[in-house]
């Protein structure tokens, strides 16, 4: 199992529609158990293929249902959404959107099929927060973020403040690394 390097925003692979998963063999095992551990090392909720660069149609889920209780990791292949009710307001985010929140509105209450690692039919009906996350994982497979079901006023400001935030980690990154390299010359080895 390895850790991956998630993709951030403006990537062009998060743009891009994630393809049926025909083969349900060592390669797909193989990369369930690496994004799950990818999942659980960036403390996410929910991890679409993409988000990895890979094109099957999957994502995963653990999501927090109360203080004590998760649903359990959920591999979830090759997913349709049968039904949705009610609508529910909720402040998202995205692993590729690093220290980005913003508020989204929903079903609250969806009803999901899809097939497990072996290829089997399952189906979920939840609500509320895991509704929510299975919602914008969906979206992650059609190549839609959650910016893109903001308003075209609010998609901007959010973007603005990504990009702000993004290069004062970059600057902070590379003036880090300076004061560094400032603090401890070149050793010689000999
Ligand atoms: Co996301």
């Amino acid at each position: 199992m390895a850790v991956l390097p998630v993709v951030t925003y403006p990537d062009p692979v998060l743009r891009q529609r994630c393809k049926e998963v025909i083969a349900f063999d060592a390669s797909l095992h193989k990369l369930l158990d690496d994004m799950g551990e990818t999942m659980a090392a960036a403390e996410g909720i929910g991890l679409a293929a993409n988000q990895v660069g890979d094109l099957r149609r999957l994502f995963l889920m653990n999501v927090p249902v109360d203080e004590n209780t998760t649903t359990g990791l959920l591999e979830v292949i090759n997913p349709r959404v049968v039904a949705k009710r009610g609508e529910v307001r909720f402040e998202e985010g995205c692993l590729s959107f690093p220290s980005v929140y913003e508020f989204v509105v929903r079903a609250n209450e969806i009803e999901l099929h899809y097939q497990d690692r072996s290829g089997a039919a399952q189906k979920l009906i939840c609500r509320g927060i895991v509704a929510i996350c299975v919602q914008h994982e969906f979206d992650h497979l059609e190549g839609i973020t959650f910016l893109d079901r903001l308003s075209p006023l609010k998609r901007q400001l959010a973007l603005r403040d990504y990009d702000r935030k993004n290069r004062e980690a970059l600057d902070d990154k590379a003036f880090r690394a300076k004061a560094r390299a400032r603090r401890s010359p070149p050793q010689q080895i000999s």
